[in-house]
């Protein structure tokens, strides 16, 4: 039979993360999509969903999970995010980041499941970048170490896979933390004082634009690594000031500091961000403006 007249199973691994939420809410809207969706809590943060808690670090409970729903496509969303946390626990952040994903890699044979995990511009180290695929990783911080891991234990083992490598996610996640945007809107608005860095440049990745490039890496069943940033190169600081100019907030607010005056535990890629030329070429992907993704904000979070 044709395969475009089935349903494609689709199981989301992490779905209540900020990604994983927005992936749920576009693949439930597709009447050609089967879909089951997995993370860490009691149950869904988006309702009216197949759902499953699955910790991803126990290896029989990831086998049941897949042998239960039989996907033709796993999207590897779950990870331990903490920047900073991971430099203090690093055993847990190991165990979800690294063993977790080598559960999946190693049940998705159980259906032929083609994985597309996620994974980061930390496994670099911010000297030279915006990074091609072709650039060498050398990971600066934990999270970073762990990430890269989490790509070599997918990359060798026996499955369809593909690795996409994004920065810096923000977007209408209307359950958790709130996203930079919208932390940036509710801060100034309430008249608080915001002291942003300067000296970290990435290309900020709109969840949307992240949705499309897994669209598209299912649609044209495309394996291998691909980098899906946003539309623009630009500081931590530019950023706050078109997220001020686009909402019409006080920008006197905003202090300008080096990341080295936050004393965090983590050290962060200075001069970093993703080159998405691949993703352009072989996906036609095409990353939203900035203004556009935050008219999209404004109008679903009613910001
Ligand atoms: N956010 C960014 O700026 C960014 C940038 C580059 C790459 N990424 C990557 O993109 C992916 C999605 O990121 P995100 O921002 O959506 O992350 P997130 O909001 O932190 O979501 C991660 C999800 O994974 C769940 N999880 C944690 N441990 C788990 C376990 N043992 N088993 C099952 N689920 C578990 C979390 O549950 P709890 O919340 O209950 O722990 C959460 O729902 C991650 O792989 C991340 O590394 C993110």
């Amino acid at each position: 039979m044709n395969s475009d007249l089935l349903k494609k199973r689709i199981m989301i691994i992490g779905s209540n993360g900020m990604l994983g939420q927005r992936l749920t809410e576009n693949y439930k809207a597709d009447s050609k999509v089967e879909l089951f969706c997995c993370s860490a809590e009691e149950s869904s943060f988006i309702e009216n969903v197949e759902y499953l808690r699955l910790d991803i670090t126990i290896k029989k409970n990831v086998h049941d999970a897949i042998q239960q729903f039989y996907p033709d496509f796993i999207i590897s969303a779950a990870a331990y995010t903490n920047v900073d946390g991971c430099e203090t626990e690093k055993e847990l952040a190991w165990k979800v980041n690294v063993t977790g994903v080598e559960n999946i890699a190693r049940h998705a044979i159980l259906s032929d499941a083609h994985v597309i995990h996620i994974s980061t511009d930390y496994v670099f180290d911010g000297k030279n970048g915006p990074y091609s695929e072709k650039d060498l990783p050398n990971p600066i911080g934990y999270y970073g170490r762990t990430k890269l891991a989490s790509e070599n234990a997918l990359k060798t083992a026996p499955i369809k896979n593909t690795i996409i490598r994004t920065n810096v996610l923000y977007g209408p996640a209307k359950h958790g933390r709130p996203d930079f945007v919208k932390w940036v809107v509710n801060s100034l608005r309430g008249k608080k004082k915001i002291r942003i860095v300067t000296d970290q440049i990435n290309n900020p990745t709109f969840l949307d634009d992240l949705v499309d490039g897994i669209n598209r890496i299912i649609e044209y069943k495309k394996e291998g690594l691909y980098n899906i940033g946003g539309s623009e190169l630009l500081s931590r600081y530019e950023f706050t000031l078109r997220i001020a100019d686009f909402f019409e907030l006080d920008k006197s607010l905003i202090e300008q500091i080096v990341t080295s005056e936050l004393n965090q535990p983590a050290p962060r890629p200075l001069n970093s961000g993703l080159l998405n030329l691949k993703a352009q070429t072989e996906l036609g992907y095409r990353p939203l403006s900035l203004d556009f993704t935050f008219s999209r904000i404004k109008k679903e979070l009613d910001l």
